[in-house]
């Protein structure tokens, strides 16, 4: 594909995982710092910088989503751009206090096409490779934070999350249990916030009430505090 970042013959992949630092000092904060130096797959060398995750490391909800966008990849910060402001607002309208959620992507760099230098940067689907290269991070940071329910974000999010053959469109909105090295875990997909905005004007009211209702669905699979 012209422009496309990375696109050389044959990428190098090793995967995060020689990255990471030694369990036992996985912390949200330290996995933060190591990743700044992960070369898991190309997708860091493109671009500025690596989007790790934010908001509270003790949350009780993880908001997952695919990966960070032209904004994420400027200010090193997820979900600060369009659909961040959509996700935000809907993630307060769903009921959720700030301080329970914890925020990151499936993929921490952000991969695009651009024509030419200075040119816009336009977003690129990671592929499964990028996705499994990067889910290392994934699994650590949810292992620390150890979320009592992550709510997944779109398609990518879903294939890192719970399989390949996951389809988000037809398990979307209800409450999805599954084994992970923390126990028992509750997942709840729904559309991905970039996904309504893309939603034609006449039907983008009911995407984002879609996502507000399976955001609460969320919210009421929260335990008491
Ligand atoms: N979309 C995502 O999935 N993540 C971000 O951080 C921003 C936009
Ligand atoms: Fe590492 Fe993930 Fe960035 Fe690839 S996308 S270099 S695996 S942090």
């Amino acid at each position: 594909m012209p422009g496309m970042a990375g696109g050389a013959d044959k990428p190098e992949r090793p995967g995060a995982e020689q990255w990471l630092p030694e369990p036992g000092h996985r912390d949200v904060a330290t996995l933060r710092e190591a990743a700044t130096g992960c070369r898991g797959c190309e997708l860091w060398e493109p671009a500025t910088q690596v989007v790790f995750s934010a908001g509270a490391t003790g949350g009780r909800l993880a908001l997952v989503g695919e990966q960070p966008g032209d904004q994420e990849d400027r200010r090193g910060v997820p979900f600060v751009g369009p659909a961040g402001r959509l996700l935000q607002a809907a993630v307060e309208e769903a009921g959720i206090a700030r301080e329970d959620v914890y925020v990151t992507n499936a993929v921490k760099h952000f991969r695009f096409t651009q024509q030419a230098p200075g040119n816009r940067r336009i977003h690129a689907t990671p592929e499964a490779a990028h996705v499994t290269a990067c889910r290392p991070w994934l699994a650590a940071e949810l292992a620390a934070v150890d979320p009592e329910v992550v709510v997944v974000l779109g398609a990518t999010a879903g294939r890192a999350l719970l399989g390949p053959s996951f389809r988000v469109t037809k398990e979307r909105g209800h409450v999805i249990e599954r084994e992970t090295s923390r126990g028992t875990k509750r997942f709840v997909a729904t559309l991905h916030p970039s996904a309504v905005l893309r939603t034609p004007p006449e039907q983008r009211d009911a995407a984002r009430d879609g996502l507000v209702a399976d955001l609460r669905v969320a919210a009421a699979a929260l335990g008491p505090r």
